[in-house]
């Protein structure tokens, strides 16, 4: 969750978002299947669509094509213009160390509640982390809450605190979207302390438990809390732009005005 909110910004090449450590496992290919999307989309309908709502809707399908539900997404964002300070985002993304009263609190600093803050945790049923983001619940010492056999299995693949290894995050099924994240959680095989911890935290363990017995439910919950992060400090009407890349901000990008008119407006409220 970025302050300047959902923007686009995060796809901008310059910004120094994309390599700070939270977003470093970021694949550079998923950039340019959305700048892929983008010319497909504005060579059917010209520069109407932004950026940002073409991420948003990438996002929607990849939850359904790896099993997930089906969804509506609010669209009419425009894209932002302003990069992220560096840092931003080490401050406003929770670091996978944190324990649930950070996790809460930075949560509702978005106003995103409790029930949100387990339900979009449960997109760590698909994914990759890299070693840093969890080999201090292995080295110097076990953390107690991870099951024996995952943390032997982990050290294989991250063998040192500093090792540079990649793991998948959800162990049981890690390309399929499904609630099977709770169940790792229900095994201490949840690979962040953000995760495991929503399994022994009183204010928590109970949506953790419901979701982990009802998937159906889970959805319905993912869905409401994705629609709801996703509105998040949204661009709209003549605010920043339509870009016509994804990576650049039109203008980083010399020729754009005299390539494609501008076209306030036609995607500009929010359906
Ligand atoms: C408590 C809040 C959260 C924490 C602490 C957290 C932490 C992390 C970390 C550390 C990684 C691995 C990054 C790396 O090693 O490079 C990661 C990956 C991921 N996170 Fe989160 N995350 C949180 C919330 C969310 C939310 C709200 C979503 C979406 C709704 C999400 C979706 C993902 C996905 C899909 C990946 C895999 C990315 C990939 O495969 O490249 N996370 N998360």
């Amino acid at each position: 969750m970025n302050k300047s909110g959902c923007d686009g910004s995060i796809l901008l090449e310059r910004a120094s978002e994309r390599t700070e450590i939270p977003n470093r496992t970021l694949r550079p290919e998923s950039f340019q299947i959305l700048e892929n999307l983008r010319q497909i989309v504005h060579g059917k309908c010209g520069r109407v669509v932004s950026c940002s709502d073409i991420l948003t809707i990438a996002a929607r399908d990849a939850v359904f094509l790896t099993g997930g539900p089906d969804y509506e997404v609010p669209l009419g964002r425009r894209d932002g213009v302003t990069f992220a300070p560096v840092n931003q985002t080490l401050v406003d993304l929770v670091p996978p160390t944190a324990n649930v009263s950070t996790i809460l609190s930075q949560f509702a600093r978005k106003n995103l509640n409790v029930t949100d803050v387990v339900a979009l945790s449960g997109a760590h049923t698909i994914g990759i982390s890299s070693c840093s983001s969890f080999t201090n619940r292995l080295y110097p010492t076990r953390d107690p809450r991870m099951d024996p056999t995952f943390a032997a299995s982990l050290m294989q693949i991250c063998p040192a605190l500093d090792s540079t290894g990649v793991t998948v995050l959800d162990v049981r099924s890690p390309n399929t979207f499904d609630n099977l994240y709770y169940a790792d959680l229900y095994s201490r095989q949840g690979l962040f302390n953000s995760d495991q911890n929503l399994r022994h935290d009183a204010r928590t363990l109970g949506y953790v438990t419901r979701f982990f017995i009802n998937q159906t439910f889970f959805f319905r919950m993912f869905v409401d809390s994705m629609v709801k992060m996703g509105q998040l400090d949204v661009l709209t009407g003549t605010q920043g732009e339509i870009r016509a890349n994804c990576l650049r901000r039109n203008s980083d990008n010399q020729h754009v005005s005299s390539v494609v008119k501008e076209n306030l407006g036609s995607s500009s409220t929010m359906r």
